[in-house]
């Protein structure tokens, strides 16, 4: 038995969004840690003998601090062997997978990642927004909305001082401060959308301009998990509603037959 970590990324929530390696990897696993945004139907896959163990936020207490977490995945290889840390999105994206592997990596752990899809490029694209696209979009930034020190980043001054495209995750404590950021820089008029819960069936969006979107959360009620998209590239967005509408028909009537 040698003891192993993988950091698996789960994608956004759509549990059809995820690696085949993933799912091997899930299926191999002695133990798995898993976080809140992890799609449950994933443990699933998990041999009936894993213990599964929840590590995430649950009504806004952190069931586990980032120490306890690590000491777990060091304890549970040494003990176990294959250790599955199974984080939402991609882990290496906001995801602190890098530094669970770190941690692991003192202990002489063997380590692995299997990178997942982010929530920061898959839940735009449910909602046909592109995040670059010619003549609307050159480059995107992914930013966190909130840094360690509960601070917003200045990376978002900087990138909205740009034109590119702005993917703000964990921004929704800070998005008065954001819309001041680009009213700032004259971009009142800027297109902006937001999605909760991205992919899911609970999925919520809010379409609008930087002068609007405030009053759209309070009236739609967006809240977190959320992401926000700022640019052009959302007044560009394809509407997909007939779409699925027509796909869910037609596997109602292929269902029939
Ligand atoms: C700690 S970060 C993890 C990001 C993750 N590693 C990824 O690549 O998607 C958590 C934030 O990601 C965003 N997020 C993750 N999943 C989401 C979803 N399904 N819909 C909307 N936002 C999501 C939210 O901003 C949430 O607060």
């Amino acid at each position: 038995m040698t003891p192993r970590l993988t950091i698996v990324g789960a994608g956004p929530g759509d549990v059809d969004l995820v690696t085949v390696k993933a799912i091997k990897a899930i299926k191999s696993a002695n133990v798995i840690l898993y976080d809140a945004l992890v799609n449950i139907e994933l443990l699933d896959y998990a041999s009936p003998k894993a213990e599964l163990i929840f590590v995430g936020k649950r009504k806004g207490c952190y069931a586990y601090q980032q120490n306890q977490i690590n000491e777990l995945i060091v304890q549970r290889a040494l003990r176990y062997g294959h250790v599955v840390r199974l984080k939402g999105g991609d882990p290496f994206i906001f995801g602190r997978g890098a530094e669970e592997l770190d941690y692991a990596r003192e202990y002489a752990i063997e380590v692995g990642v299997v990178p997942g899809i982010s929530s920061s490029s898959a839940v735009p694209a449910y909602q046909g927004i592109p995040l670059t696209k010619r003549n609307a979009s050159e480059s995107f930034w992914v930013i966190t909305g909130t840094t360690k020190s509960h601070k917003i980043s200045g990376d978002i001054a900087l990138a909205a001082n740009s034109t590119a495209t702005v993917v703000i995750l964990m921004g929704m404590s800070k998005l008065s401060e954001i819309v001041q950021i680009f009213s700032n820089e004259g971009k009142s008029e800027t297109a902006v959308a937001i999605i909760q819960n991205g992919t899911r069936p609970d999925e919520k969006v809010g379409i609008g301009k930087i002068s609007t979107i405030e009053s759209i959360v309070e009236e739609k009620q967006l809240s977190n998990p959320a992401i926000i998209i700022i640019g052009e590239v959302v007044n560009q967005r394809v509407d997909f509603t007939d779409i699925y509408q027509k796909a869910d028909l037609a596997k109602h009537t292929a269902q029939k037959n």
